[in-house]
């Protein structure tokens, strides 16, 4: 395992908003979690690398090479973050400055994880922008002049400049139209398969889960209520509240008949 989850509360005051939640992610594994919005998923990615807002208390452990990540002081997982755990969001925006070039950002992140040597900053910046399709003529570019869907594409070749162990993306191709969406997910398969990171995979969209993930996990109300291979949720969804999602879900009765024929 890669990263093991266990027993995480994430609470706010009195409020538990997570509950109890264990889940594990292997090696190079696709993880989905879905639910309906507001059960918690944010939440739980965010405790995760210590990304928690002041108010929010999570407690039990998010082992990562035999340490619990939630103990981590600030610095530690500052440094963390980003080579064990990588994170990319659906507002993307928030990870530019709009004054700074791309390469600036991109040199400021390395910079900060202590990668010496303006040479080697600079092939591992071009080497991450080619990963995700962007030439050598997008490092001088500033945010604005990117589209939507080239600058989620900087935001994820920020995100795994350092090879990360995990990558986390809340809910990341939501405001993609459905082309850009899918390059994007090819793109993180692929990447995948390169360098062999595991994904935890936040999302609403079936479609996107039933070709993707490995191994699907479904929170309600705060708790993980079913973990299974997707083969196993989808053709046999234990909880009703899984055959409910699923159900909810316009596209998917086709690729169940055809994966319970197989
Ligand atoms: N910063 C916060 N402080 C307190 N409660 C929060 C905060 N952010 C989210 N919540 C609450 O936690 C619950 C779970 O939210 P979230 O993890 O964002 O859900 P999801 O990502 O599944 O839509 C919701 O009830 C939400 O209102
Ligand atoms: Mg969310």
């Amino acid at each position: 395992m890669i990263l093991s989850i266990e027993d995480l509360t994430v609470s706010h005051g009195e409020n538990t908003i997570v509950d109890n939640v264990s889940l594990t992610i292997g090696k190079g594994e696709w993880v989905a979690l879905v639910g309906q919005s507001g059960s918690g998923k944010t939440m739980l990615s965010q405790a995760v690398g210590q990304m928690l807002g002041p108010n929010l208390k999570a407690s039990g452990s998010v082992v990562y090479q035999d340490q619990n990540l939630l103990q981590l002081s600030n610095q530690e997982i500052k440094q963390l973050r980003g080579k064990a755990i990588s994170y990319i969001f659906q507002d993307y925006h928030g990870s530019f400055t709009p004054f700074m070039t791309i390469s600036q950002h991109m040199d400021e992140y390395l910079q900060t994880h202590g990668v010496k040597g303006k040479a080697q900053r600079e092939t591992m910046m071009r080497e991450a922008l080619l990963s995700v399709g962007l030439d050598d003529s997008f490092t001088k570019r500033y945010p604005f002049q990117l589209s939507g869907g080239q600058l989620q594409r900087a935001s994820i070749a920020i995100a795994l400049l350092l090879e990360p162990d995990v990558l986390i993306a809340d809910e990341a191709t939501t405001a993609l139209d459905s082309v850009s969406a899918h390059r994007i997910l090819t793109l993180l398969q692929e990447l995948q398969q390169k360098t062999g990171c595991a994904i935890l995979f936040i999302t609403h969209d079936w479609r996107h889960v039933v070709r993707y993930a490995d191994k699907i996990a479904v929170m309600k109300d705060g708790e993980i209520i079913e973990t299974g291979s997707k083969q196993q949720l989808v053709n046999q969804p234990k909880h009703a509240y899984t055959r409910q999602l699923i159900q909810a879900a316009p596209t998917l009765p086709v690729r169940i008949q055809e994966a319970s024929k197989s």
